[in-house]
C-alpha cells in the first residue's frame, strides 16, 4: 500500500499547538498585527467574534495586549456570530452579556461598534433584523478576521447540520446535542432556548480570513471530519474547505483523530517506537478483524506496516509480544495483588494495604468511571478515600431543590423543630425571587451541593465504601464561578496539596488530561498538577502511582490502556445501580461525543461493555465489562 498524501487528505490548513494557550497567543498576535496595520492606513478593522469556552483564552490574551502592549480597539468594529433567540442582553447566558464580560468591558472598543444579533426581535421583525445584520457587515466593509469555535455537531455559529454553504443570517432551531451541551450553562436542558439567530455559513465564508479554534478530545472527531471529509451539510464546518484563507488552530487533543496523528504509518515513514508499534498492531487487528495471534505478514504489508516487519522481524514475534503486553494490562487487583509475583502486573503488590485516593471533579464521576474498580479496592481492603474536588452544585435543577425543601419542611414541622424550616423557607424565597434564569444565592448553591453529597453517599455505600471515606472538597474556583467562566486560584492549589499531604497516597486516580482547558475536569487536573509540584520533595510522592481515568463519556483507546479492570456481571450491575443513585443528574449530565440518542447513564455501561468486546476481539478472555486506566508519570 502506498502512503497517503497529507496535502490531499487535509483540505484545510491546520496548525497543531501543544496547548490552547500557545495557539491563542499566536492568533491574538495576528489579530493585533491586522489592527495595527489598518490603524496605520487609517482603516477600521472588522472582527467576527465567537462565544463558548473556546475563545475565552483568546479574549484574555487580547485584553492583555491592550493593557500591557497598548493595543487599541478604538478603530475596531465587531460582529458576533450568533445569539440565543428570546434572551435579552442582560441575561447571564446571552451572548451579548458573555462578550461584555469576556472582552468588550475590558478594552477600548466603542460600544456602538459592537454588534450581536438581536435575540429579542419578534417573529415579525426577525427576517428584517437578520437582513439588517448582513447589511451592517457589508456597510462596515466586510469581516477582516472571523474567529470560530466548533460545536460537537460540527456547527459553526449556530449553523447546525443541514445548513448549506449559501445560508445567511437567520433564525434557526437548535440541535438536541447542542442544547444538551448548553444544559449546564442554563441550569437544566429544559431552560435552554430552542432557537437562535446566527450568521449563515455563507456570511462566514465571506470573511477575508478565518481562524477556527478547537481544544480537547471531545472535538477531535468533528475536527477530523471537517478537515478530511467531503464538504457536507451534515458537518457545516466542512464548508470551510472552500475558503481561500482559513486556518484551523487546534491543540494536540483536538488533533488526535487526524490521520497523520492517529495513523502516521499510513501517511509516510515513521520511527517505530514501542508505543507506536503497539498502537499500530492493535489498530491492524481491529481493522482486519482478526485476533492478535492470527495476524499474518500480508496483513502488515497491506496496511502500510511492511517497514515494521523489515525492522522488527516476523509477524509471529510481533503478535506474541503484543498479545502478552495486552494480557498484562488485565487485572482484577487494581490495588495490586498482595504476596503475588507482580512483575507482569500493572500495579505493585507492596505496600499492602494501600492508601488509594480517588479524585473526582464532580460527584458521580467516581461510580460512573471507576465504580467497579472502587468496589474491588474496597473489598480488597485498601484504605480508599474518594475526594470530590467540586461540589457540582451547578448541575442540580431548581426543581430538585424544591423537592428537598419540601422534605426538610415536612420532617422539621413534624418534629416541631422550626430551625430547618427557617433555612428551607429562606431558600424557597430565594428561589422564587431569582426566577428561572437568575444567579443562585450562596444558600441555594449550598443546598444543591448537599443534594449531590447525599447522592454520592448513597452511591458509595453500594460500592462498599464507608461514608467516612468520602471527602467533599468544594474547591473555591467552582463555588465562585459559572460553567465556561471558571478561574482557579491559589486557595484551590493549597487545598489540594493539603489533602495530598494528609493522605500521602500510594496510588492516585484522577482525570482531566486532554479535556477542554476550561472544563471542570481540566481545571481540576491542572490544580492537581500544581499541587503535586508543591509536594515534590515529600517522601510519599516518590512511591505514588498515578492512574488516569478518561472521564465521563469516553474511554482510553486500546493502545493507551495500562490497566484494564474487568467487572463480573454482578459487579457491573452494582455499578449501574450506583450510577442511578445520582437522581438529579439524569438530565443534567454532559452528553457525550457522537452519541446523540443515549443518556449518559446508559453510556457508561455501553463504554465498559465496548471495551470488553474489544479485548475479546483481540483474543483476550471474554468479560462482561472493563474499566480502563492509563499510567501517568509526572
Ligand atoms: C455554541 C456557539 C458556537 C461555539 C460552540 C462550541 O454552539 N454558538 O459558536 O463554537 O457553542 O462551544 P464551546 O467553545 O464552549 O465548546
Amino acid at each position: 500500500m502506498s502512503p497517503i498524501d497529507v496535502s490531499n487528505l487535509e483540505k484545510i490548513s491546520t496548525e497543531i499547538f501543544a496547548e490552547a494557550d500557545t495557539a491563542c497567543v499566536a492568533v491574538a498576535a495576528n489579530i493585533a498585527e491586522c489592527i495595527r496595520l489598518n490603524d496605520t492606513n487609517k482603516q477600521t478593522t472588522v472582527l467576527g467574534l465567537a462565544t463558548g469556552s473556546t475563545p475565552v483564552r483568546l479574549y484574555r490574551e487580547l485584553i492583555r495586549l491592550h493593557r500591557e502592549e497598548g493595543l487599541s480597539f478604538a478603530n475596531v468594529t465587531t460582529f458576533n456570530l450568533d445569539e440565543y433567540y428570546g434572551l435579552n442582553g442582560d441575561h447571564p447566558e446571552s451572548y451579548r452579556r458573555f462578550m461584555q464580560d469576556q472582552l468588550f468591558d475590558h478594552v477600548d472598543l466603542k460600544s456602538e461598534n459592537t454588534h450581536v444579533p438581536n435575540g429579542l426581535a419578534t417573529r415579525d421583525e426577525v427576517i428584517q433584523s437578520c437582513q439588517a445584520y448582513e447589511q451592517a457587515i457589508i456597510d462596515a466593509g466586510g469581516i477582516d478576521i472571523q474567529i470560530l469555535g466548533i460545536g460537537r455537531t460540527g456547527h459553526i455559529g449556530f449553523n447546525e447540520p443541514g445548513s448549506g454553504p449559501e445560508s445567511r443570517t437567520r433564525l434557526v432551531t437548535l440541535d438536541g446535542l447542542t442544547r444538551r451541551d448548553a444544559a449546564r450553562d442554563f441550569l437544566g436542558e429544559e431552560n435552554v432556548p430552542r432557537h437562535a439567530i446566527t450568521m449563515g455559513v455563507g456570511t462566514i465564508l465571506d470573511a477575508r480570513k478565518v481562524y477556527l479554534l478547537a481544544w480537547g478530545e471531545a472535538k477531535a472527531s468533528v475536527v477530523a471530519e471537517s478537515i478530511e471529509g467531503e464538504p457536507t451539510e451534515t458537518i457545516p464546518a466542512s464548508f470551510l474547505q472552500t475558503h481561500r484563507d482559513c486556518v484551523f488552530c487546534i491543540d494536540e487533543a483536538a488533533a488526535s483523530r487526524l490521520t497523520r496523528i492517529r495513523y502516521p504509518w499510513l501517511v509516510g515513514p515513521v520511527e517505530w517506537t514501542p508505543e507506536r508499534t503497539r498502537k499500530a498492531i492493535l489498530w491492524l487487528s481491529q481493522k482486519v478483524q482478526k485476533p492478535l495471534l492470527k495476524l499474518i505478514e500480508e496483513d502488515y504489508a497491506e496496511n502500510g506496516m511492511s517497514d515494521l516487519l523489515t525492522e522488527k522481524g516476523f509477524a509471529y514475534d510481533l503478535n506474541i509480544e503484543l498479545f502478552n503486553t495486552t494480557q498484562h494490562t488485565i487485572t482484577g487487583w487494581p490495588g495490586g495483588k498482595p504476596r503475588a509475583d507482580d512483575s507482569n502486573r500493572p500495579e505493585r503488590a507492596d505496600p499492602f494495604p494501600k492508601r488509594s485516593l480517588v479524585l473526582c471533579p464532580e460527584p458521580m464521576d467516581d461510580v460512573y468511571c471507576l465504580g467497579g474498580t472502587l468496589h474491588r479496592l474496597a473489598n480488597q481492603e485498601h484504605e480508599v478515600t474518594v475526594a470530590y474536588q467540586t461540589s457540582g452544585n451547578l448541575a442540580v435543577s431548581d426543581n430538585d431543590v424544591r423537592r428537598a425543601i419540601e422534605l426538610i419542611m415536612e420532617v422539621e414541622q413534624d418534629r416541631e423543630d422550626r430551625e430547618g424550616v427557617g433555612f428551607a423557607r429562606k431558600v424557597e424565597q430565594q428561589l422564587n425571587a431569582k426566577g428561572q434564569f437568575g444567579e443562585d444565592t450562596v444558600e441555594i448553591r449550598h443546598l444543591k451541593g448537599f443534594i449531590r453529597r447525599s447522592e454520592a453517599r448513597s452511591s458509595a455505600r453500594l460500592l462498599g465504601l464507608k461514608t467516612e471515606a468520602l471527602c467533599f472538597m468544594d474547591l473555591p474556583f467552582y463555588e465562585k464561578g459559572r460553567y465556561r467562566r471558571f478561574k482557579s486560584e491559589e486557595s484551590d492549589i493549597e487545598q489540594m496539596a493539603e489533602l495530598l499531604n494528609n493522605i500521602q497516597p500510594h496510588q492516585l486516580f484522577a482525570t482531566g488530561l486532554g479535556h477542554d482547558p476550561l472544563s471542570v475536569p481540566a481545571i481540576c487536573f491542572q490544580i492537581l498538577l500544581n499541587a503535586l509540584a508543591r509536594c515534590e520533595d515529600k517522601k510519599w510522592i516518590k512511591d505514588c502511582h498515578i492512574w488516569l481515568y478518561r472521564g465521563p463519556g469516553s474511554e482510553w483507546e486500546t493502545h493507551e490502556i495500562d490497566m484494564a479492570v474487568p467487572l463480573s456481571p454482578d459487579e457491573f450491575e452494582n455499578k449501574i445501580r450506583g450510577i442511578y443513585q445520582h437522581q438529579t443528574q439524569r438530565s443534567q449530565s454532559p452528553s457525550v461525543s457522537g452519541k446523540r440518542d443515549r443518556n449518559s447513564w446508559n453510556l457508561a455501561s455501553d463504554l465498559n461493555r465496548a471495551t470488553a468486546v474489544t479485548y475479546d476481539a483481540l483474543g483476550m478472555a471474554e468479560y462482561e465489562a472493563i474499566e480502563t486506566f492509563k499510567r501517568f508519570k509526572i
